[in-house]
């Protein structure tokens, strides 16, 4: 959920940084780089801890996919 959260606000922050605003230090320019970089930032802790929960599905999987493709 909150990789899902994270990942959208960061996709919205993106868009106004990239598409809708002029870039400059204008204050919403400012407000939007903090938002942006938060999110990135609790983007990428969400997902390494998404990883670290799933690890032990993650191996059990990728064993079975290259098993099967030696065979
Ligand atoms: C995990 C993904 C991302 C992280 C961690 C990240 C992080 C950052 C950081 C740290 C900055 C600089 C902030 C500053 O100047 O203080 C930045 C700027 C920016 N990012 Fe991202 N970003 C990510 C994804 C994206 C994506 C997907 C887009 C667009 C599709 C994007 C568009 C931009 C733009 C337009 C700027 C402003 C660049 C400029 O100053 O010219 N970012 N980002």
């Amino acid at each position: 959920m909150l990789l899902l959260l994270a990942g959208l606000v960061l996709a919205v922050s993106s868009m106004m940084l990239w598409v809708i605003l002029e870039k400059g230090y204008s204050p919403s320019w400012l407000t939007w780089i903090e938002i942006h970089k938060w999110s990135g930032f609790g983007l990428f802790v969400a997902a390494v801890t998404h990883v670290g929960l799933h690890w032990k599905w993650l191996l059990a999987m990728s064993r079975r996919v290259f098993r099967r493709s030696l065979d």
